[in-house]
Formats: C-alpha cells, structure tokens, sequence
C-alpha cells in the first residue's frame, strides 16, 4: 500500500501526461490503491486556475475511458486531489511555489515527464529551493541520453541531487504485466527453465512491431531512429528478461543485478560483422490495416525530402555467457509494420535421434510468449495424427493459454498504473538501473558506430509489410523463418 506522498509532476500538459500518467493515476484512485492522503500536483508555464486544470483532467479522462471505466464519484474524487503549479522550470526562484506546497511529513515524488535535457537543471533547482530530502524520489522518462557519453552527462546531473537508491528510471514495458509474466513463467516453472539453455533452445526471436508512424514526432525521431527509440531500451529490456539466470529473489538489487550482466555479455555488432548481423529500413508509403499512409519521408513535420534514420532494424546478436554460447537472439523492431505484436518465440532444438521415419521433419517445439496484443503463450507440439490408415504420422498442435481470458478482469491495467504503484511503494524492481542504461548504451554505440564506418543505408520497405527482404535473409541464411502470428 502507499504511504503519505505528494507527487510533482513536470510537464503536466503534455502527451504523456495526459494519455498515460493521469489516467493511470485515476484508475489506481478508482481501484483504492492511491491512499487518501496522496495529492498530486501539475507544473507548468501556462496561465490556468487550479479549476481550470482540474477541468482539462476530468476532460482528458473522460475521453481516455470508455464509461465501463470511468464514474462520476472516483472522478470527483481524483480531481480533488489536482493542484496546479504555475512553475518555468527555467527559473530557479520559482520552485519555491513547490517548496511552499509540499508538506515536511510526506515523500515528494518528482516525475519528470520532460526532455531529458531538462532533467540535470530541474534537479539542480529542486536542491536549490530546499525541495529534496533524503526519501525525496526523482522519476525519469526515456530516453536517458542518445549515447553513452550523454547518458553519463544525464546520470551524472541528476546523481548530484539525488542518490541512486531514489532514481527510479522508467522503462514502460517492465511496467507490462505480460513482462512481469516472463518472470512468472520462468522461474515459477521448474519444466520451463530446465529446457532454457543453449542445450535446448535453437534460437530465440523477440519483435516489438508497430503500426504506428512516429505519430508527429518527425523533428525528434529523425534524430533518433529505432535502434535508440525502442531497442536500446525496451528490447533489450525484454532479453535480459528471457536472458538473465534466476535472481535470488525480487529484489531490485538482484534483479538488476542479473539484468546487467546479459547486458553487458552481449557480443558487440562491430564493423567486420555489421553485414551479417543487423539491417536497418525506412519505411514507404503503403497500406496499414486497410488504410493507405504515406512513407517517413513524407510524414507531418518532415523536414526533408532525405534522410538516413532507420524506423526498422533487425539484428542477429548473441550473448556469450555459458548458458547461451552459440544461440542466436533475432531482434526485430519496426513503425508502420503489418501489425502490431510484441512477442518473444523460443524455438528449441530438434530432438537428438528421429524414430519418426514417415515425417519428413520432426521439428519443432516452440514456445510463443505473447506479450501484446492477445497476451498469452502458446505452444507448438507434435503429436500423433488420429488414424488408422497412418501407423505414426505426426502433426503439429497448439496449447493456447489466454492471460486475459482466464483472468476475470475487465480490462488489462496500463503500465503506468504498476509503475506509478512501485515508485509509491519505493520499491525499484521495475526500474532501470544506471549500470544498466550504460551497459545497453555501451553495446548500441558499438552498432552505430559500425554503421557509420561502413556507411550502412536504410533499405526502403513498404508500410504496412514485415520489413525489408534483407531482414528475411538476415534470419533465411540460418534455415530459420521469422514467427508470423
Ligand atoms: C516508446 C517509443 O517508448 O514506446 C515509441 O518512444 C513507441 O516510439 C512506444 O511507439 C511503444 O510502446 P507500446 O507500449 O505501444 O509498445
């Protein structure tokens, strides 16, 4: 449960704030997991009464939620928990405003949902204005730097503030239950985890595919691309989850722990191996889900009719630790793909001697770990095909467990609303540790850098496909298929 806190959040009137922080905060209201006692304050740099804000809040609320999900009673009652703070986080005279609303017998929670360039200078005033105890907790949104040497500039400003123990870094897809689920599904399950080595397992694939664009974001992303948006973080977040050996408990410490050291046993992509292992692509214009979009060049806010920003990448990387020497892991991340699915397959290694002669093939097990949407695993098996004509043929079969369906809840609860109840609990497990940050930085630095030695272009797929042919090859060359759902 919470204790007594006051929650300063920064950058209350933009997107993130308003499609994800408010709404998860209401529903954990709705839910009686927010004590009574929290109060939440918005800061930002618009002219607007405390009325007003809470208005826009209700608003925001009310079109985020369909009206099995919202009522009037918790939405009076989240409101009033609403303060806004008129505060330039430019002007360090100005967080006196925070000083004089927090209270001293509570923890202050900051959230930072800013730019990161803003995170060493808003921590530097908060000290200034005598905002920060020692419980006081600071959260960071992604991306924390666009490289190793920023990333160390930002944990450094940020450490001078604030002690490790209170930075809670977010990564929103360990905040996804069907993440958390990984855990479960690993180390609560004796038969899973003695088949999880490279004794058994083939190869492993995770895909994170959207079919979204990059939703306006043209002047950022374009200085970014996937391999900093989404692999750097949140796919190498889920392979340390498939990855790491058992930690010896839930605590922050061991997990995080067990999470840096696949990190950093990731073999570098490097310039001689670059070819074989990764494949960047741009997408064109094309169809998704029956809707005809353009291609990233020509997205809102292009600023130019070139650009060698890749919204695809597919890598083969491995992990050189005993457990998995030799066991390919084949990333896959894309924007306007042909749907959206996050999923980790393991496909696992034919069985040592074949007494099956009527079946051309009698591969293969695998197991199929969806995380969103349709969250649930799946798992392929062979057996017998009923018949009398045929003494012994063997077809494949599915055992299908459906998270949702089983779990008698009317809708799946957003990653914020755990995070937003961890970083109340004070409890770090589901957050990013610096080692961390640096160790994946460390390793995506390596690629880029291999990328621009050898000059590596974008290849062009069309909206709405599975990426470019070479990410088909990439994967073609090892006798493997990429998993299509
Ligand atoms: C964000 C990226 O971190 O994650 C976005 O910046 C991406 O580009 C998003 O679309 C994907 O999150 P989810 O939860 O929709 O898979």
């Amino acid at each position: 449960m919470s204790s007594a806190v006051d929650l300063i959040i920064f950058g209350t009137r933009g997107d993130l704030s308003r499609r994800k922080l408010f709404p998860a905060l209401y529903q954990l209201d709705r839910a009686g997991l927010l004590e009574d006692g929290v109060r939440i304050a918005g800061l930002a740099r618009d002219d607007i009464s405390n009325d007003e804000f809470a208005a826009d809040i209700e608003q925001t609320l009310r079109e985020a939620f369909s009206e099995a999900n919202i009522d009037d009673e918790s939405c009076e009652r989240f409101c009033a928990r609403l303060q806004y703070l008129y505060v330039d986080f430019a002007q360090p005279d100005q967080y006196s405003a925070i000083k004089q609303w927090l209270a001293s017998d509570r923890i202050a929670i900051y959230y930072l949902a800013t730019p990161p360039s803003l995170f060493g200078m808003i921590s530097e005033h908060l000290a200034g204005a005598g905002c920060i105890t020692h419980d006081s907790r600071i959260v960071l949104e992604k991306p924390i730097g666009h490289d190793l040497a920023s990333s160390r500039q930002v944990n450094d400003a940020v450490a001078s503030c604030f002690d490790e123990c209170n930075i809670y870094r977010i990564d929103h897809y360990l905040g996804k239950e069907t993440v958390q689920n990984l855990l479960a599904l690993r180390f609560a399950n004796r038969m899973i985890n003695s088949q999880w080595d490279n004794s058994c397992v083939d190869h492993v694939q995770i895909t994170a595919a959207e079919t979204v664009g990059i939703e306006g974001r043209w002047s950022y992303y374009d200085k970014v691309g996937q391999l900093r948006d989404m692999i750097q973080n949140h796919v190498l977040q889920l392979l340390c989850m498939v990855a790491m050996e058992p930690p010896n408990s839930l605590r922050a410490d061991e997990i995080r722990a067990e999470k840096v050291k696949i990190l950093r046993a990731l073999s570098p992509i490097t310039a001689a191996t670059v070819a074989e292992q990764a494949v960047r692509g741009q997408y064109t214009a094309g169809w998704v889900n029956g809707t005809p979009v353009v291609g990233y060049l020509d997205e809102e806010g292009s600023e130019s009719d070139s650009s060698n920003t890749e919204t695809f990448v597919a890598l083969k990387a491995y992990i050189d630790n005993w457990r998995w020497a030799g066991v390919p892991f084949y990333l896959r991340t894309g924007k306007r793909m042909e749907s959206k699915v996050t999923e980790v397959v393991i496909t696992y290694k034919d069985p040592p001697h074949a007494i099956f002669p009527e079946n051309e093939y009698v591969a293969c097990n695998r197991l199929i770990i969806r995380l969103q949407p349709n969250e649930g695993i799946e798992l392929e098996m062979l057996s017998k095909k009923q018949s009398l004509k045929e003494r012994m043929s063997l077809e494949k079969r599915h055992l299908n467990l459906d998270f949702f369906d089983s779990s008698g809840e009317s809708r799946i609860a957003d990653a914020y609303e755990r995070l937003f109840l961890e970083v109340i609990n004070g409890d770090q497990w589901l957050f990013v540790s610096r080692e961390e940050i640096e160790a994946s930085w460390s390793w995506c630095d390596a690629l880029l850098d291999a990328w621009k030695e050898k000059g590596v272009g974008v290849s062009g797929y069309s909206a709405g496909s599975w990426g470019p042919s070479k990410a088909e090859m990439l994967i073609e060359k090892d006798q493997c298929t990429w998993h299509r759902s």
